[in-house]
């Protein structure tokens, strides 16, 4: 079973919603609010230690009625079900798409090819919960003996940004060991991180999918000469102490030199960008203890249950994906941004930038013509208060439509309420002063109290005014824990799910990062060997440049 072809643009919801965009482009949230009072009854969804409010949106009622119309001409409903169902629903690499899987309660039973991949999954699981006890009780030791003190995850993409956003957003519940991230191909990075670490102590976790990917090969290499340097006085086989893989790919995994226990296998129906709650986040699970991992799973295997049971008008990742095609679709929104009011999720936004970037970025539909309407959106954002301070001029004044999703956390971890409050009251003021805006009435009142001359007033009058509308998303969660932070990424993870299927094309591929990695490796070989082949004008002379001033 595939994914239908379904060109949105074809569907009687779509034109119906194009017919009612007309209508609603100049509609004003302000209007709305004031016609109806039960409009945020209305527009809100609530679920788990999940809050969202939606009804700062510029949507009426109708606008909701032919965006779910639209999912279901598209047949969102049976896509869901191929979906978790192990379907091979990414087709341009034969491949079905399981994270949920990963997630899934022991008692499931989803198959691929036949076989129940729920065992499988288990045992690596319980290889995970054993390293991480024997890692973090001290017992599993390094060359001469001590007690490992740092983990360091070696990867790039989806084998490190996940991860990496995992353990800071989890730092609370962080254990004694220090973690360290090593991703970029650039030299610098792994030398700064070297300069912190002791061998005798260190653990380094190498994490590939295809154990071909060439920054993570190299930063496994350098680290491996440091580490056999002889300095340290280590041996050959001192690399099974205090090397682990994560990958699918045994045979380069043992042709590094990884003993093939010290290996955690992951499977080809995991994508690289979901891949954070298999072995991939062993990091995680060595950061925060494997039960804090488990709650993590257990998260999101409940939005699992949410996104695949819930009706579609009661689905928080449903009505979030449709809003966004609302905007991205009709209203020509180009980026959405992403606030979260924890300091914690800092990493967020890069990381959500690959699951939906590296996603919906496509411009071919499933059934392999170009298609005429715009697909994935550009996703950026930093925690708020922070953001307040560097681009929010931009999204109350500026010329760009940028919904923006808020998200804040109702209890703070160390039950600070002086900080706490303040955070959240920019978080509630900055929604309400994104649909309100500033009339000119008001900014006119605000001159007349403090007593502004005529002139100047009239002169600063249009600088002061806010239009307001713009739209915003409040998710607004109980306590930020493992399993919230689970369901928090499952729901976005679903949100591309159901982007991905709105546009028809194909969510769980990327052929797009593949064209630069191929001529990066030919360049490679002309920087080596000192001999520009041909290239374009501009590549040639910035390569020449390069080569006579290195
Ligand atoms: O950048 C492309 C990509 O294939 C990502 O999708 C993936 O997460 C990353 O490279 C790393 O790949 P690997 O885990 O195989 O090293």
């Amino acid at each position: 079973m595939a994914l239908n072809t379904i060109n949105p643009t074809e569907t009687n919801a779509w034109k119906k919603l194009e017919m009612h965009y007309n209508e609603m482009q100049k509609a004003s949230m302000q209007e709305l609010f004031q016609l109806d009072a039960t409009r945020t009854e209305k527009f809100n969804l609530k679920w788990n230690d999940f809050l969202i409010d939606y009804s700062k949106n510029i949507i009426n009622q109708e606008t909701l009625q032919l965006l779910l119309e639209l999912a279901d001409e598209v047949g969102l409903k049976s896509a869901i079900a191929e979906y978790f169902d192990g379907a091979i629903i990414n087709q341009t690499e034969n491949r079905a798409v399981l994270h949920t899987a990963l997630r899934a309660q022991e008692s499931a039973v989803i198959n691929v090819d036949g076989n129940n991949v729920i065992p499988e999954i288990y045992e690596v699981k319980n290889k995970i919960k054993k390293f991480t006890n024997e890692v973090t009780s001290g017992e599993r030791m390094g060359y001469t003996g001590k007690p490992f003190t740092d983990v360091v995850n070696i990867g790039i993409g989806g084998s490190d940004l996940g991860p990496a956003m995992a353990v800071e957003a989890l730092q609370f519940y962080k254990n004694h060991l220090n973690v360290h991230f090593v991703s970029n191909v650039d030299g610098d990075h792994i030398n700064e991180i070297i300069k912190k670490l002791n061998p005798e102590t260190t653990l380094f976790v190498i994490v590939s999918k295809t154990f071909t990917t060439q920054e993570t090969l190299t930063n496994s290499e350098t680290i491996r000469k440091w580490f056999l340097s002889r300095d340290f006085g280590t041996t050959q086989e001192d690399i099974a102490k205090h090397f682990v893989a994560v990958s699918t790919n045994m045979q380069k995994v043992t042709e590094f030199g990884i003993n093939p226990n010290n290996v955690f296998p992951m499977w080809d129906w995991v994508g690289g960008r979901f891949s954070l709650w298999s072995a991939v986040g062993l990091t995680i699970s060595l950061a925060v203890g494997y039960d804090n991992f488990d709650e993590f799973l257990q998260g999101a295997n409940e939005m699992d249950e949410h996104f695949r049971t819930a009706n579609f008008d009661q689905n928080m990742p449903v009505t979030l994906a449709l809003l966004s095609i609302w905007y991205n679709n009709f209203f020509g929104a180009e980026s959405e941004a992403l606030i979260p009011y924890t300091q914690y999720l800092q990493k967020l936004a890069p990381y959500l930038q690959q699951g939906t970037m590296e996603s919906n970025g496509k411009s071919v539909g499933r059934d392999g013509k170009t298609i005429n309407y715009q697909t994935g959106t550009i996703i950026w954002g930093e925690p708020g208060t922070n953001a307040q301070h560097a681009f929010f001029q931009l999204i109350h004044q500026g010329t760009k439509l940028i919904p923006a999703d808020f998200i804040g956390f109702v209890t703070p971890l160390y039950g600070d309420y002086d900080h706490h409050d303040k955070l959240m009251s920019n978080f509630f003021a900055q929604t309400e002063a994104l649909m309100h805006g500033k009339t000119e009435a008001q900014v006119q009142a605000e001159f007349d109290k403090q007593g502004i001359s005529e002139d100047k007033a009239k002169f600063l009058l249009p600088f002061k005014v806010f239009t307001g509308n713009k739209p915003t998303n409040t998710i607004l969660i109980q306590k930020l824990s493992p399993k919230t932070l689970g369901s928090l990424i499952a729901l976005y993870e679903h949100k591309i799910f159901v982007q991905g299927v709105i546009w028809n094309i194909f969510s769980f591929d990327q052929w797009g990062v593949e064209l630069g990695k191929q001529l990066a490796n030919s360049i490679l070989d002309e920087i080596n060997t000192k001999t520009i082949k041909s290239h374009d004008s501009s590549t040639a002379f910035l390569l020449n440049h390069f080569l006579m001033n290195k």
